[in-house]
């Protein structure tokens, strides 16, 4: 199984960004966890981070044919991203939405998704383990 990880704007700042929000573990970290279970699982993971929608936006249309699941933590693009939920809707690929920090006990602006009705489901508020549920999730997609 092939999983494509995208991340959104400010998440390459992990480990120094407001870490009593998003802890102190960088994405390159991160990246090396998901990675190491990965291969425990069998699955093949491609790791991506983009401070630009558009950049997002094609990576997601070329995963067409590529991947079997995308695990999209959109940061700051998930309240806001139009653009982002087409691309989701477009690919068809089931897509699986990650947050590190639990949005709903934030700003009232974080409590919409606007990718959430095309995702798949939801992983939110887990620290860093919401990248490693959110590959479990990914593995276990047509799981019924
Ligand atoms: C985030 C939550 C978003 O609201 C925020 O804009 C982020 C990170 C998270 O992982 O907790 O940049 O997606």
């Amino acid at each position: 199984m092939k999983i494509l990880f995208l991340n959104g704007p400010n998440l390459n700042l992990l480990g120094q960004r407001q870490p009593e929000v998003y802890g102190r573990t960088t994405l390159a970290e991160i990246e090396t966890k998901v990675r190491k279970r990965a291969t425990k699982l069998g699955a093949t993971i491609d790791f991506r981070q983009s401070n630009q929608e558009g950049e997002l936006v094609n990576w997601i249309q070329d995963a067409r044919g590529k991947f079997d699941v995308i695990v999209l933590n959109a940061a700051a693009y998930t309240h806001t991203s139009v653009a982002l939920r087409d691309a989701i809707a477009a690919v068809g690929i089931p897509t699986v939405e990650i947050h590190l920090s639990n949005v709903h006990a934030r700003e009232e602006f974080r409590h919409k998704s606007m990718i959430a009705p095309v995702c798949a489901g939801q992983i939110i508020g887990f620290g860093v383990n919401s990248y490693l549920l959110g590959l479990d999730a990914a593995v276990n997609i047509n799981v019924a």
